[in-house]
């Protein structure tokens, strides 16, 4: 059933292991799915294309530019046919040109254009895999949004030991079959989910306001995790410098009431996440016209801002299934925030330690801990927030899913 139907782009790379690449084709075709393979020039030294073809029932694409296929543009059709891309094996130099962007043949064009999840599966000696300038471009990668299967410990091809040994076939398969079961739950409960992000401007006058240094790009990247993954997606976000892609819907608000009327408008929903940065305070009223310097004006009243998070805790009527909060501390960060989550009666609380300043607010770096209501943490180190974002998505899914099933 998971495989069944779906639609994989299968890339092989110059490598030993590329052999492993036929026996795949044809677990991938009995379990039903329509393989399409990019033969790349290196790849052709390990496989044939005849092989490969004979065996994905498909012909084979190998040329950037191909005479006897005028009118098609392979690397944008391959890319959009595709539910998932997969390149096996990943070599180390295909690492370094990724990570710059590169894009000289066609196997690395489709990956450049490619709006699809890109699984890469590495395969290399354990040097190889542990050099610094391997492991540079491997976080590179993992910012980028590329996903990893393996690589495994084990014996070489070239005898030596250790990390680099490609994942099996049939490891993959079932870290495909993973993947696609997921997803296809999330389709059919047809879930959705509002994120809040950014700062909010609360003004005092025309020209004047109160605000903070949020970004808006840890909420972002959150709403486009989620949106992949098959959830259908609101970024409701303060006033950022951010460009949003067309794979979210994105509703832009200013002030924090604001923000808080389009998030009643967007209720019931199943997941919240708020990650908004959202103004504790806002001025009593908005004076009409910019406040002169030589006014006599000594004071600016203050109230409240809503706290939509705590709103949406406490709603009876259209408590989100699942409430993420996130917790920006200093100090006692873990016992702070589950007290947090507890206030707020939020299912999964994401703590932030701003007290270190090369992270967090306006930075592409972050280091959370994410915490359940069962009380297990997570420590993520620091990474980019786009990887971040993905453990966070993951976790948010992986829960709704459990609660979920305990309910039926
Ligand atoms: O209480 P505190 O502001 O520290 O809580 C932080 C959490 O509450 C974050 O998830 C933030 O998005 C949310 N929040 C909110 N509305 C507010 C203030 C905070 O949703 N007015």
């Amino acid at each position: 059933m998971r495989l069944e139907n779906k639609k994989i782009l299968l890339i092989i790379g110059g490598g030993i292991s590329a052999y492993k690449s036929l026996d795949l084709i044809r677990l991938l075709q009995k379990k039903g799915s329509s393989v399409k393979v990019v033969l790349t020039k290196s790849g052709k030294k390990f496989v044939t294309s005849l092989s490969v073809s004979s065996l994905s029932k498909n012909r084979v694409f190998e040329e950037m530019f191909d005479e006897k296929n005028k009118g098609k543009i392979d690397h944008i059709s391959l890319s959009r046919w595709a539910d998932l891309i997969l390149v096996l094996p990943t070599t180390a130099n295909f690492m370094s040109k990724l990570s710059k962007g590169g894009a000289d043949d066609l196997a690395s064009t489709i990956i450049l254009a490619s709006n699809k999840e890109v699984f890469l599966v590495p395969a290399m000696n354990v040097r190889m895999w542990l050099h610094k300038a391997t492991q540079k471009n491997l976080n590179v990668l993992i910012s980028y949004g590329y996903k990893f299967i393996g690589p495994e410990d084990g014996e070489m091809a070239c005898g030596e030991y250790g990390k680099g040994k490609m994942s099996s076939p049939r490891q993959i398969l079932s870290f495909l079959e993973k993947f696609f079961r997921k997803k296809d739950l999330l389709k059919k409960k047809k879930i959705s989910a509002i994120v809040t992000t950014g700062p909010t401007k609360e003004y005092i006058d025309p020209v004047r306001f109160i605000s903070n240094e949020s970004s808006g790009k840890q909420g972002y990247e959150i709403a486009l995790e989620l949106s992949r993954l098959g959830i259908k997606t609101t970024l409701i976000s303060g006033p950022t410098k951010l460009t949003y892609s067309s794979d979210v819907k994105v509703k832009e608000v200013v002030s924090g009431k604001e923000m808080f009327e389009a998030v009643k408008k967007k209720l019931p929903t199943h997941i919240a996440v708020c990650t908004a940065a959202v103004s504790d305070f806002k001025p009593l009223s908005i004076k009409k016209n910019k406040i002169k310097k030589d006014s006599k004006i000594t004071e600016i009243k203050i109230e409240k801002n809503p706290d939509i998070l705590g709103y949406l805790g406490k709603n009876n009527r259209y408590k989100p299934k699942l409430l993420v909060g996130f917790a920006a501390e200093t100090e006692d960060l873990i016992k702070n925030s589950i007290k947090k989550m507890q206030e707020k009666f939020c299912d999964i609380i994401v703590a932030n330690d701003i007290s270190n300043k090369e992270i967090g607010f306006n930075s592409d770096l972050n280091e959370v801990t994410i915490v359940d209501k069962s009380g297990k943490t997570q420590k993520i180190k620091k990474s980019s927030k786009k990887f971040i974002a993905s453990l966070i998505a993951e976790k948010i899914v992986d829960t709704f899913l459990l609660n979920e099933k305990s309910l039926n």
